[in-house]
């Protein structure tokens, strides 16, 4: 039985990003790895934000000057954006909306390829706008994206490659009540970035209420099971990564300028760099991000413009965290600019700074070509000397081969001969490579993945060495400094 395992990679300007792309044939397998043992948040929304965020309430005060509005669109006036969009662009895009706020506001997203709609063996990026009311950059850049993609579509080869091999889809705003508010939270004051499941239990001597209170008021849920405590717009963005397998996104947030990255959460609650299991992946992505962008890398607060999520302040219920855990997504959040809410005329500028790291972002899920019989895998590894990828099925010879991945798209084929049943797992050699230590152990626990027989499975095991490890290392590997946080973004 024929198994296709493709890897590519992709020059982009001078940055290089390469993905490496499996193809599965059964598309369950696909929709990435799950883990229904895992604890979630809170009953209590409150207690989402642990001691350290309890000092960072909502420092910003709602704005009632016309003037803040003037120049950004009203939700109204974006909705109408929207469906201009697919009016004008229906040839590329697909409008449709995963559900609506608490009030009702429809939470529109455009979907660029060119099969809008369709299934196909191609990489699924999203970007999420104005998550808080309060920010609200993202979402006139995000309309800003989507039509410069459409008026350059077979014109920019940027353009033509992410209309043509991934399927971009945009949520402009998930807080359209926040917005018309004008504040962090959404209709019901919940602030939506806390609002998700997380992998970490948050105990009542952690927070101060409850302990006044005296009273156990928690409650687990069963990962993606009790939805009824949550925001309409947090289940709409949930049920939304059901329907579609996302192999990377990005969340556009303001009030400083700098890639966010996983883990967003210690375990202990204390802040220190904690790194997820592809951490060396998520550092390229968001150096992706901050390179491309016109100033970002230049911080002096964050070397590299990117920083570890639990290094700068650890949150928990974040959309980033669960949608590595629960979605198998690897998710930036993107903080865009310093001022939250920047005068509208600044947002020709913002769009320029902004514009080469969205594309980039979004362009650095590389094509994949396969049989329609065949439903595909991605996976993101930054680039190396050296990779093993192994082939597994139940009822199949494993079959493993060793690549280097350079600047040039690479396509691997696997064809298993049928044996005795196998158990999945993902393996490593190589000992000189140490990187992989960190890795192998959280790779096996987020990766493995089950079929049954006649269903194909592959998992795939990156290998980190030395030539990576220090370009990496003497890049972005800086992370001593802890610097001093102003404000919520
Ligand atoms: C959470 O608990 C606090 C303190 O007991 C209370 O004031 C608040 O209303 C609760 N929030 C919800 C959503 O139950
Ligand atoms: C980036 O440019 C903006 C706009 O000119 C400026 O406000 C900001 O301070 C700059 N940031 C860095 C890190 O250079
Ligand atoms: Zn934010």
């Amino acid at each position: 039985m024929p198994i296709k395992v493709v890897i590519s990679s992709l020059s982009l300007f001078s940055l290089l990003f390469y993905s490496l792309l499996l193809l599965l044939l059964h598309p369950a397998i696909a929709r990435g790895p799950h883990h229904s043992s895992l604890p979630s948040g809170l009953l209590n929304a409150t207690a989402h934000s642990g001691p350290a965020r309890l000092l960072f309430q909502d420092t910003t005060q709602p704005h009632h000057s016309d003037d803040i509005d003037r120049g950004y669109m009203t939700n109204s006036e974006l909705e109408k954006a929207v469906k201009d969009f697919g009016d004008r662009c229906g040839s590329i895009s697909r409008i449709y909306s995963i559900g609506h706020s608490v009030n009702g506001v429809p939470l529109w997203v455009i979907e660029i390829s060119d099969k809008p709609g369709q299934e196909e063996p191609e990489p699924a990026f999203k970007f999420i706008g104005n998550v808080h009311g309060d920010e609200p950059v993202g979402r006139e850049l995000l309309i800003l994206l989507a039509n410069w993609i459409c008026d350059n579509y077979m014109k920019d080869p940027l353009a033509t490659l992410i209309v043509e091999n991934i399927h971009l889809h945009i949520l402009p705003t998930m807080n359209p009540d926040g917005f018309s508010l004008k504040r962090r939270g959404n209709a019901n004051d919940i602030d939506l970035n806390r609002d998700f499941p997380d992998q970490y239990l948050h105990f009542a001597d952690d927070i101060p209420f409850m302990k006044s209170n005296g009273q156990v008021n928690f409650q687990f849920f069963p990962v993606n099971n009790d939805m009824d405590a949550r925001q309409p717009e947090t289940i709409a963005v949930m049920n939304w990564l059901r329907e579609i397998r996302f192999t990377a996104s990005a969340t556009l947030h303001g009030g400083a300028l700098v890639a966010n990255y996983p883990w967003d959460g210690t375990e202990d609650k204390r802040r220190y760099y904690y790194g997820c299991p592809d951490d060396d992946t998520f550092q390229f992505m968001a150096s992706i991000y901050s390179n491309s962008h016109r100033n970002m890398s230049l911080s002096k607060e964050f070397p590299g413009g990117i920083t570890n999520g639990a290094s700068w302040y650890p949150i928990y219920g974040g959309m980033q965290d669960w949608n590595y855990i629960h979605a198998g997504c690897f998710e930036l959040t993107l903080e865009i600019s310093d001022d939250k809410w920047p005068n509208a005329i600044e947002l020709p500028t913002l769009w320029e700074y902004n514009k080469m790291s969205l594309l980039n972002l979004a362009a650095s899920l590389v094509k994949v070509k396969a049989g329609r019989t065949f439903a595909d895998y991605h996976r993101l590894i930054p680039p190396a000397e050296r990779y093993e990828v192994v082939a597994t099925m139940p009822g199949y010879k494993s079959k493993t081969t060793c690549i280097s991945l350079g600047e040039t798209a690479m396509t691997l084929d696997f064809i298993l001969d049928p044996e005795i049943p196998t158990m999945t797992y993902l393996h490593s050699v190589n000992n000189d490579c140490h990187c992989i230590e960190s890795g192998k152990p959280s790779l096996e626990r987020f990766w493995r993945l089950h079929s049954e027989v006649y269903l194909i499975l592959i998992a795939i095991l990156a290998l980190l060495c030395i030539l990576l490890k220090r370009r990496i290392k003497s890049n972005m590997l800086n992370h001593k400094q802890l610097p001093k946080r102003s404000a919520q973004t």
